[in-house]
């Protein structure tokens, strides 16, 4: 009997995904789920509802089609199921270029030019001291590790930090929460690139972003759920930072009365900081159930008892 793969992403339209991995894997049974469809081995998913999983005891891959598995490890899973991440697959540079626009836009002063040009100004600002401007990078994973190394290529001083020690040329690593402050002392723009575990929830808060060199500016990509809002807001108004750059968000799409959207030194972008690319996670996830079936290992396996 052919291999049976059911499609579960209620954020996007199916056809075009079936099409494309009918195409990758011939032969293969693939089509979008509804309740009581057949039992399949492997399941392309995004946030799917409980339901889904209950109804699916069979599966032994499921594969999200984004690098944060977060809301699905909040589910009860198939017993023999392995939950694979979607790693890279074009996100990397993506990141690396929404982090590294957003530094060098605020590095630069670049709204400040576009006010004085909006009003027909000739200005020029002092440029800055490089080596005041420290970047540090929370979780140094697929996209972290990325991130690290192009803003390294602007030669600003890059920390990085993450829960095993790591080693990345260009850039001087921290490990493990006694670290924290001594990492967060040394920077003055913070990425925040972690998964979202019990660990690292409402990581940036009064204290941790406290710590930053004054003046700093936190640039989130990661979840909403590491930061807590009120003490960002308190901490630009205290004038402690001087500004936010913000792509996730508790509720999202960011609810119409919420204060980001109209603070003069936050930006707002909605969940856009790296895409999923349809072709490129196909191919991915197609090459990885066809290593699964041949018994071979893959990469991007989930531990779930580390929450990532
Ligand atoms: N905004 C967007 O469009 C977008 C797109 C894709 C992904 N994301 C978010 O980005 C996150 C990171 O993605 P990724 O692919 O780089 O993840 P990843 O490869 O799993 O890397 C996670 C990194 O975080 C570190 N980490 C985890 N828990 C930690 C803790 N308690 N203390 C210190 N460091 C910790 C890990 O340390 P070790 O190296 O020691 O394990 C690792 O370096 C995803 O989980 C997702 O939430 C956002």
């Amino acid at each position: 009997m052919a291999l049976r793969i059911t499609f579960c992403c209620s954020h996007t339209k199916a056809e075009p995904w079936l099409a494309g991995f009918r195409a990758a894997l011939p032969g293969v049974d693939i089509t979008e789920w509804a309740p009581g469809a057949p039992q399949a081995e492997h399941a392309v998913v995004w946030s799917p509802p409980q339901q889904f999983l209950d109804e699916q005891p069979a599966l032994r891959g499921i594969f999200n089609t984004g690098a944060g598995v977060d809301a699905l490890l909040k589910l009860r899973l198939p017993p023999g199921a392995r939950i694979v991440r979607l790693d890279d697959a074009g996100m990397s540079v993506q990141m690396a270029e929404f982090v590294c626009h957003a530094i060098v836009r605020n590095f630069r002063e670049f709204d400040g030019y576009a006010a004085d040009v909006a009003e027909g100004r000739w200005s020029y600002r002092k440029p800055r001291v490089r080596a005041e401007y420290p970047v540090g990078i929370m979780g140094l994973g697929v996209l972290g590790e990325r991130v690290a190394r192009a803003v390294a290529q602007f030669d600003f001083p890059v920390n990085g930090w993450s829960r095993t020690p790591k080693q990345i040329d260009g850039v001087r690593t921290f490990h493990g929460m006694a670290a924290l402050p001594d990492f967060l002392a040394a920077s003055r723009f913070l990425v925040c690139l972690l998964p979202l575990t019990g660990d690292t929830r409402d990581i940036l808060n009064r204290d941790t972003l406290g710590r930053l060199t004054p003046g700093g500016h936190v640039i989130n990509v990661a979840r909403g759920g590491h930061l807590v809002d009120d003490d960002l807001l308190a901490l630009l108004d205290s004038g402690h930072l001087a500004g936010a750059t913000l792509d996730v968000f508790r509720t999202e799409p960011l609810p119409a009365e919420h204060p980001f959207w109209r603070h003069p030194r936050i930006t707002v972008t909605p969940h856009t900081s790296a895409r999923t690319l349809r072709d490129e996670t196909i191919a991915q996830i197609a090459g990885k159930i066809l290593a699964m079936e041949r018994g071979e290992a893959v990469a991007g396996v989930v531990d779930p008892s580390k929450g990532y």
